[in-house]
C-alpha cells in the first residue's frame, strides 16, 4: 500500500498533473481497509495507468490505483480455460500470457495500453473484438466496503461503455475471463484479413504480430507523442441522416448496426474537415489516424481540450454530427 500527497498522476498524454492524495493498494482487503479508515474522501477517482484519461488540471481529491496482480486458472477442460486476473495486471501482459499458453480470444486486443480493471470498465475493443466477448464476471468492492460479483450481462456492456462507467462507487478488483483452447480467430476486419491471407498457417503468435504491426503503423507511441488512443467515439446516426450523407459522400466508410442505425468512423469525418496532421497550440491531430489527438510537447490538458472543441465544432458544422470524447475528461 502507498499513500502520497501531491504525487504526479501517471497519464499517457504526458501531462504534468498532481493529485492532492495518491493511493495504491495491492489486495481487495487493503482497499476495504482504506475505505473503512476514511482515506477515500470525496472527490475521488479510480484510475488504471492513465491511458484513457485527460486531466484539465491538478486533481483536488484522492486518486486510487489498483496494484492487484495475479493470473489464476480457475478451471480448465479440453476446450476452454477460465482465468481470474487482478485489476492491476497490465492488459497487454495478460494478452501475451494468453498467446503463450495457447488461449484464444484476447489476441485482437494486443498492445492496447492500460490495465485489466480499466479495460473491463471501458469495454476496450479493436479489430472486431471487445473485451466483453471474453469476460465471464467482474468482481468489485463498493465505496461502502462490500464485495459483489457481476455477470457479463449485469455489467451492461455496450460500445466503450459499461455499468462501471456510471457506478463510480464500484471499484473493479478482479476480472474472470473464458478463453478458448481451440483455434478460433476473429479475422473479419479487412486489414487483419488481408495480412492473415498471406500466412501459410494462422496461429496465435502470428495474429498477435499482425495486430501489433497494424497498431504500430497507425497509432502514436505515447513515449514519443503523448496521446490516449482514439480521442473520440465513432458516432452512430439514424438511417435517414446516413442515407442523405451517403448520397453526398459515396466513399464514406460505415458500419451498419443491428437496430438499423449506422456507425461512421469519426477519423474519416475529422479528416474530411481538414484536421488530419493539423495543430492548435501545442496539441495536434495525429497525421496517420485523425481519431487520435497528440501532445506535441509541453501541452496542458486545456490545450488538448481546446483542440478537441475546435474539431468537434468543425464536424458539427460540416456534417451535423456530434462526436463525443471516448477519453474520460477529468
Ligand atoms: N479513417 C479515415 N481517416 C483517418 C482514420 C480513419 O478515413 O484518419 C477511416 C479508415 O480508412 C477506415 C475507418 O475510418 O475506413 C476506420 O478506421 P480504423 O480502422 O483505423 O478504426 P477507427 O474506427 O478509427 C476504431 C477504434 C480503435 C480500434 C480500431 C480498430 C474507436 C473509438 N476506436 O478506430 O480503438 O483500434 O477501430 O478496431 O472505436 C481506442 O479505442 O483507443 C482505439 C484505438
Amino acid at each position: 500500500m502507498k499513500i502520497q500527497a501531491y504525487n504526479p498522476i501517471p497519464n499517457t498524454f504526458g501531462l504534468k498533473v498532481t493529485a492532492a492524495s495518491y493511493v495504491e493498494y495491492d489486495t481487495p482487503a487493503e482497499l476495504e481497509t482504506l475505505l473503512a479508515d476514511g482515506i477515500v474522501t470525496t472527490p475521488y477517482l479510480h484510475v488504471g495507468s492513465g491511458s484513457n484519461l485527460l486531466f484539465s488540471g491538478d486533481y483536488p481529491g484522492v486518486i486510487l490505483h489498483s496494484c492487484i496482480k495475479g493470473i489464476e486458472v480457475l478451471h480448465e477442460d479440453a476446450s476452454h480455460v477460465k482465468v481470474r486476473v487482478g485489476a492491476g495486471v497490465v492488459w497487454d501482459d495478460f494478452v501475451a500470457h494468453c498467446v503463450a499458453h495457447g488461449w484464444h480470444g484476447a489476441e485482437n486486443l494486443s498492445l492496447i495500453p492500460g490495465e485489466v480493471g480499466a479495460a473491463a470498465v471501458q469495454n476496450i475493443g479493436a479489430y472486431g473484438v471487445e473485451i466483453k466477448d471474453i469476460i465471464a464476471q467482474v468482481e468489485t468492492v463498493s465505496l461502502h466496503g462490500d464485495n459483489q460479483t457481476y455477470s457479463t450481462e449485469q455489467c451492461a456492456y455496450a460500445y466503450r461503455d459499461s455499468l462501471f462507467k456510471k457506478r463510480k462507487d464500484l471499484f473493479v478488483t478482479r476480472v474472470t475471463f473464458v478463453l478458448s483452447k481451440l483455434p478460433l480467430f476473429s479475422l473479419g476486419y479487412a486489414s487483419v484479413r488481408n495480412e492473415a491471407d498471406l500466412l501459410a498457417t494462422v496461429d496465435l503468435p502470428a495474429v498477435r504480430a499482425i495486430i501489433i504491426r497494424i497498431r504500430e503503423a497507425k497509432l502514436p507511441d505515447p513515449a514519443r507523442w503523448g496521446n490516449a488512443g482514439s480521442f473520440f467515439k465513432n458516432p452512430v446516426v439514424e438511417r435517414s441522416q446516413f442515407d442523405a450523407l451517403h448520397i453526398r459522400y459515396p466513399d464514406m466508410p460505415f458500419y451498419e448496426q443491428s437496430d438499423g442505425s449506422v456507425k461512421i468512423p469519426a477519423g474519416w469525418l475529422i479528416e474530411q474537415c481538414g484536421w488530419k496532421g493539423k495543430s492548435l497550440g501545442r496539441a495536434a491531430v495525429y497525421d496517420k489516424q485523425a481519431l487520435v489527438l497528440i501532445n506535441c510537447g509541453g501541452a496542458t490538458g486545456q490545450d488538448i481540450i481546446a483542440l478537441s472543441d475546435a474539431v468537434r465544432r468543425s464536424v458539427r458544422e460540416h456534417f451535423e454530427i456530434d462526436i463525443t470524447p471516448e477519453v474520460n475528461v477529468v
